[in-house]
């Protein structure tokens, strides 16, 4: 794995940092060595997504982009959603990368409890896309990874729902001083 950043100085010594389980290998490097995957992950803030992917653009042809962005703004003692043109910063992406089969992830995951391996993080992440084998790709990495359960929900459509529900997560956690997380009931 390969942690893009405009300077490669500092992901080096941010993925020198982590301490990886399982096989592999994690390193840093420039947001174009990141594209240079197969999966590539986005996680910018919302208003600088759009420029990041589209400087990359031509090497993040054909792969699986997911984008885990949330476009929210801080009003008051709440995180309140914006909606962008295309309705979602995920719509967005796709639109700045056609190319590119872009997925929306991990929007709702608290950074605290995903830092933490002592965590007892039991989360479920919600997928969408319009690629279905972008989604499946997206679920076997979620799959993969401990403390979460991935839940494809289905087209790139209802990626502004999942996105501004984010907003709805965060402001719970700041009302309630809490680091919550979604599990949905009901599924097998
Ligand atoms: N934090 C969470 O709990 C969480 C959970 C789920 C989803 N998200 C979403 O994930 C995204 C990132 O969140 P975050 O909390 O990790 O944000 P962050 O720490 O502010 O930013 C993440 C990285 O984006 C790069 N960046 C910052 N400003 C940039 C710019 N103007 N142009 C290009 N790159 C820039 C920086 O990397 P370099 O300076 O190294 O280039 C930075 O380390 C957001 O859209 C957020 O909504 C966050």
């Amino acid at each position: 794995m390969i942690l893009g950043s405009r300077d490669a100085q500092r992901a080096s010594e941010t993925a020198a940092g982590l301490t990886l389980i399982g096989s592999g290998s994690v390193s840093g490097g420039t947001n174009e060595d990141a594209a240079d995957a197969d999966v590539v992950i986005v996680a910018t803030p919302w208003d600088s997504a759009v420029a990041t992917v589209k400087d990359v653009k031509a090497r993040l042809e054909g792969k699986v982009v997911v984008s885990m962005v949330n476009a929210l703004q801080k009003q008051g003692r709440e995180l309140v959603p914006l909606f962008p043109p295309r309705g979602s910063m995920a719509a967005e992406i796709q639109a700045a990368v056609p190319g590119a089969r872009v997925t929306g992830a991990y929007h709702h995951l608290p950074a605290a409890d995903m830092e933490n391996l002592d965590s007892d993080l039991n989360a479920d992440v919600v997928i969408v896309g319009d690629d279905a084998d972008a989604r499946r790709t997206t679920v076997e990495i979620t799959d993969a990874m401990s403390g979460l359960r991935a839940v494809e929900a289905g087209s790139l459509a209802l990626a502004g729902a999942v996105e501004s529900f984010t907003a709805v997560c965060i402001s719970i956690n700041i009302r309630h001083k809490a680091h919550t997380y979604v599990r949905l009931a009901g599924l097998a």
